[in-house]
């Protein structure tokens, strides 16, 4: 063998070892983290009222009050450039009419009468007083089993998102043998359920709270959806309670795992690699993938690292309350809207019903603690735990809603959820599925777990 085979041979042999090791690496499955149960209240752990309490949304008047005088005071809020809408954030002129709404025409009262049309209830749950909406089917036939569903909200979204999606849950369907009894909690240090006063309550954690929960109300098998960290959360679940979750649906699956980060590098350089052609545009749309999770995600950073700072300004005013958190209801719905003088807020959605989303932010003094999440979910300690590398076993649906934040394949998908039992490619919506498209998404939850249970009676 000459000097050229001889370099040629050990060249292959070392490619053959690094990609063998490389891909080693990448299909080694971490151990399952064992997370226990914690304390997150104030101080030591004491034993704690373990009824189950109803609850109404009754605010007091003085909050109200305080809230009135607020948005009273004369504005400062900075022009926007000429020419320009949503591009620089929520556009001021536009706010100004939001706060003018909220001033003259929102009625806290009125929706207060409408947030208490489903019962709510609160439970001491690992240290914190939880709240949650608890709805059963009415009039059901004694041959139609009732499912118990836990719906989770993300940020800056609150139960508000699931309010025209729960009677499409709740309501018996011609021809189907079960129809579902639904349990939506807000997330601790969410609206109406209290945060940690630990460090360390992230998304795995939350986990675990979400699971005591559902076992405290009586259910130790249930099925579960989510969108944004419900989705995350729901997930971690089916992969930490494969016992207890029957079956999982969200609206925005995610894999973020090694190798699925490679594929996004990768691919945004060579997409057709990893993505049939005809999905190319959704997964990296016009190779502009990374520009826009630059000129989008800066909220994530600030979020996941310095939470307590912006929750000064947005814990102290209204009208900063508002801007940040509808700004996100119209880029994440649509990030085309970005170019409309109104954000394209109206479009989907009635102010009324964005305002009732955002009340319930400023009336529990909660933008604070619901930021933290980020925190305590990207850091050192929760990635240790690896579990976005730990592929779910647990029955899963996805709902991939066409303008979601980050659009992924199915054979994206498919790599975690090793059950994946449907995944829908949606012709419309985005992220905040639950609330601007409840029929398209309940009809893929009711698909969904017809065909778990059909998967698993065969
Ligand atoms: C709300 O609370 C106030 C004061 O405690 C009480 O007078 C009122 O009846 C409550 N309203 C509702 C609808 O429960």
């Amino acid at each position: 063998m000459g000097l050229l085979g001889k370099l040629l041979l050990v060249s292959v042999t070392l490619a053959a070892v690094g990609i063998g090791y490389i891909s080693y690496t990448l299909n080694q499955v971490p151990q399952l983290p064992e997370l226990k149960s914690t304390w997150w209240g104030a101080g030591q752990r004491r034993k704690l009222d373990e009824s189950i309490r109803s609850f109404k949304v009754n605010i007091s008047d003085d909050i109200l009050h305080d809230l009135q005088i607020r948005l009273d005071l004369p504005s400062h809020l900075t022009s926007p450039l000429e020419n320009v809408n949503f591009e620089y954030g929520f556009n001021t002129n536009y706010l100004k009419k939001v706060v003018e709404f909220w001033k003259t025409k929102y009625n806290w009262r009125e929706r207060e009468v409408f947030l208490n049309s489903f019962p709510h209830f609160k439970t001491y749950v690992d240290g914190l007083d939880l709240h949650f909406i608890h709805v059963k089917p009415q009039n059901v036939d004694k041959d139609i089993d009732v499912l118990p569903l836990l719906l989770l909200h993300g940020w800056p979204g609150s139960v508000r998102e699931f309010y025209d999606l729960i009677p499409l849950l709740t309501t018996p369907r011609k021809d189907v043998n079960f129809v579902f009894e639904v349990i939506a909690p807000s997330l601790p240090g969410y609206g109406f359920s209290e945060g940690a006063s630990k460090p360390g309550l992230g998304a795995a954690q939350v986990a675990v709270v979400m699971k005591n929960l559902m076992e405290r109300i009586g259910f130790k098998k249930f099925y579960a959806h989510g969108g944004d960290w419900g989705a995350v959360i729901v997930s971690h679940m089916g992969v930490l309670f494969p016992k207890s979750v029957l079956g999982v649906h969200s609206n925005m699956c995610f894999v973020n795992s090694l190798s699925s980060n490679l594929k996004r590098v990768i691919g945004s350089l060579w997409p057709t690699l990893f993505v049939e052609e005809a999905h190319v545009d959704k997964v990296y749309p016009l190779g502009k993938h990374f520009a826009f999770v630059l000129e989008e995600m800066g909220y994530m950073h600030l979020q996941a690292t310095k939470p307590d700072t912006a929750g000064v300004a947005l814990r102290d005013s209204p009208v900063g309350l508002a801007a940040y958190i509808l700004e996100k209801f119209s880029t994440w719905t649509d990030s085309n809207w970005r170019s409309l003088p109104d954000g394209g807020l109206t479009r989907k959605y009635r102010l009324t019903d964005l305002l009732d989303n955002v009340m319930i932010y400023w009336v529990t003094g909660s933008i604070t603690t619901s930021m933290r999440l980020y925190s305590e979910s990207f850091n050192k300690a929760q990635f240790a735990l690896k579990l976005d590398s730990i592929p779910s076993l647990t029955p899963t649906g996805c709902a991939m809603f066409p303008n979601e934040l980050a659009y992924q394949p199915k054979s994206f998908v498919q790599e975690k959820y090793h059950k994946l039992v449907r995944f829908t490619d949606m012709p419309r919506g985005g992220h905040f599925a639950a609330f601007e498209e409840p029929e398209l998404l309940s009809d893929d939850v009711w698909e969904t777990v017809k065909i778990i249970r059909s998967n698993r009676d065969a």
